[in-house]
């Protein structure tokens, strides 16, 4: 008979293109299971006891410590773990950073950074301040990356807000803008993907629930500096300082628990350098496959593709919809395009394998030889 802890198997688990929650390591989620119902001597599991045991502050340091490591971040940095998710950040950077009478920089690559753009206008107009649209590539459907030479920056801005990644259109930063003032970036959807110039960002953010753990937790990376910034007599919990301080209030436990595996999981895997060569061997694998042929076309301008969401059309939406079945009879999870623009996404993470990429160009050509 099998028990409940034989039915995760690694055999069970199909080849999953999510966009968020994505898919994270196998191994971290038989970890999890082992630590399930009781982890280590704990008598309990680690969900049922208080934030300020010995257990939970040990598994907080190191997964601040995994993270500096792995960004090779020095004491300047703080890391948090927030909830509200990455679009609570979007109000919380404007709201901490945007300066009475002032100006913050917005770069528009996609629905998110619309978002983020949205709420730095709110608390703009309540401060006499301006949100400034710098550059946006909205009137081509945010299919590629504004070239930096048409950037209309600010030299007065607080900061440049960019989105790193856009998980809807599948394009992506492949350099780091170059600005006078601090970055601010949205890397929820390429987060820990590759390594980063830190020293030019005065904060990042990232939700979880894409390359480093599940829904319920948001990275905030701040450097201390920046922070210093911050405007005055804000509401506690939206108070960045709050946060820095110390353990303000209980954070989302469970879900940094498993942020702490994720991040030793890309440590034993490379680092941020091991990760970027297998993020780029799966991209340039499945970009090759949908190049190869007519019958697939890729959204995204080819200089602006991203390596996280691979999105591309098929000669006709009827043959879309036939395709994301098809693919999931198969094995390949959660194939279909964002709800607003539809044709396919496939949705690499650091944790998808190369395996898993295989897969899908394997069942790619098939479905073109049938219908093509
Ligand atoms: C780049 C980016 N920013 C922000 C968000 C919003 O994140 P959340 O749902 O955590 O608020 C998403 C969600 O998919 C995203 O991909």
């Amino acid at each position: 008979m099998s028990t409940s802890a034989d039915l995760l198997t690694t055999t069970e688990r199909l080849h999953n293109f999510s966009a968020g929650p994505g898919a994270l390591p196998t191994e971290v989620m038989l970890e999890l299971r082992d630590e399930l119902p009781v982890y280590r001597d704990l008598g309990s599991s680690i969900m049922e006891v208080s934030h300020r045991s010995a257990a939970y502050t040990e598994i907080n340091e190191r997964v601040v410590a995994r993270m500096k490591r792995l960004l090779g971040l020095g004491d300047e940095w703080h890391v948090v773990f927030l909830q509200g998710g990455a679009s609570m950040q979007f109000h919380q950077v404007a709201l901490n950073f945007l300066p009475e009478g002032g100006v913050a920089d917005y770069l528009n690559t996609g629905s998110w950074s619309t978002k983020a753009i949205k709420e730095a206008k709110i608390v703009a107009r309540g401060r006499n301040a301006f949100a400034n649209v710098a550059a946006s590539s909205e009137e081509a459907g945010f299919t590629y990356i504004p070239d930096p030479s048409t950037w209309e920056l600010s030299p007065q801005a607080a900061y440049l807000h960019y989105t790193s990644n856009n998980t809807i259109y599948g394009t992506e930063f492949h350099y780091e803008p170059e600005a006078e003032v601090p970055l601010v970036c949205d890397a929820s959807s390429n987060f820990l993907s590759h390594p980063i110039e830190t020293h030019r960002y005065g904060l990042i953010y990232a939700g979880a629930q894409k390359n480093i753990g599940p829904a319920g937790a948001t990275a905030v990376l701040i450097r201390e500096d920046f922070l210093q910034r911050r405007h005055e007599g804000l509401p506690t919990m939206l108070d960045y300082g709050t946060h820095t301080a110390k353990l303000f209030n209980t954070p989302p436990v469970y879900a940094v628990y498993i942020i702490e595996k994720v991040l030793a999981w890309i440590e034993n895997h490379g680092g941020l350098a091991g990760m970027a060569a297998r993020n780029d061997d799966k991209a340039s694998a499945l970009y090759g496959a949908i190049d190869a042929t007519e019958f697939y076309r890729g959204t995204a301008r080819p200089d602006s593709r991203s390596k996280m969401n691979v999105t591309f059309r098929l000669p006709s939406e009827d043959l879309e919809a036939q395709f994301v079945a098809e693919a999931k009879g198969e094995g390949l999870l959660a194939l279909k395009g964002y709800r607003t623009v539809g044709g396919v996404r496939a949705s690499i993470y650091n944790a998808v394998s190369m395996e898993s990429v295989q897969a899908l160009i394997d069942f790619m050509r098939h479905f073109e030889a049938a219908r093509g």
